[in-house]
């Protein structure tokens, strides 16, 4: 895939703008998904504290900051057509914040809440404002039954929801809840059906290799895996170069530092087919 057409590209900006997600016109091939998915088997059965399990101890949830020490990771985050997708729809040079795959195994793979993404870095990064995107890249077919991302389209435009009042309560704020089933920041169940009543929901599916654009705010979850399939989503962030967080404090596998422009570059095991 080089970059979408222009006229292609003003469609998915307005998308994105109005609804706060699209899809990619185009997806990985099944090579390229291949060599992710051995590259994420491979993390998984590290011991090392980029790996979190679910909170019962069990299977394998996540694996972060693989970009930092895995070669086909960082070769991913450089491929121009998804650079150049980011600094269209942010509007400027960016850097890599934040990688992650959220593994979600087959049977065992637990929900994530109702939340919004920036909640997390705005209150524990510092970071400025929303000028950063997500691509959620799936590793596996996502359906209706193995745990699909949720969105309320148009959410994002309301800016931040439902924040405790941290320093009120005497919460602290561990890492571990912003990457486990109880996350630190969510939405309220009855905030969520306000909106989901006035909006709707809908839900991301597709096929292994499809790539999705979701805006920091907008408000999202997923449910808990019941099937039998795994449902491997690659999550990267990349945020506008001068937006970085201002006091950033959480590990870095979570908060990249380094907030250098990324070089753009063309590598030849990830190609992309026209997607459905
Ligand atoms: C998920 O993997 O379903 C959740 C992703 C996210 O909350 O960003
Ligand atoms: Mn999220």
């Amino acid at each position: 895939m080089s970059t979408a057409p222009n006229a292609q590209l003003t469609d998915l900006k307005s998308d994105y703008i109005r609804r706060g997600w699209f899809k990619f016109p185009s997806r990985f091939t099944g090579q390229a998904i291949e060599l992710l998915r051995e590259r994420v088997q491979a993390i998984s059965q590290e011991s090392r504290p980029e790996v979190v399990l679910e909170k019962d101890g069990g299977r394998v949830r996540a694996i972060h900051g693989c970009h930092a020490f895995d070669e086909a990771c960082q070769a991913l985050v450089r491929l121009p057509c998804l650079v150049e997708m980011a600094e269209k729809l942010i509007g400027g040079p960016v850097y890599l914040y934040q990688f992650k795959v959220n593994i979600k195994q087959a049977y065992e793979g637990d929900a994530w809440p109702w939340h919004q993404d920036f909640s997390f870095w705005s209150e524990e990064d510092g970071m400025p404002r929303p000028d950063a995107v997500n691509f959620a890249i799936s590793l596996d077919d996502v359906h209706t039954g193995n745990g699909p991302l949720t969105v309320i389209p148009g959410s994002h435009r309301l800016g931040l929801l439902d924040l405790p009042e941290k320093e009120a309560d005497g919460m602290v704020s561990d890492w571990r809840q912003h990457v486990s089933a109880d996350l630190a920041y969510t939405v309220t169940p009855e905030r969520v059906e306000e909106l989901a009543g006035e909006n709707g929901k809908e839900l991301i599916l597709g096929r292994a290799g499809s790539i999705h654009a979701f805006h920091p705010s907008i408000v999202h979850s997923s449910s808990n895996n019941l099937s039998a399939d795994r449902r491997a989503l690659l999550l990267l962030t990349y945020n506008a170069v001068d937006n970085a967080p201002a006091s950033p404090t959480r590990p870095v596998f979570l908060v990249d530092r380094n907030t250098d422009p990324i070089v753009p570059r063309e590598d030849g095991r990830f190609a992309f087919e026209a997607d459905d």
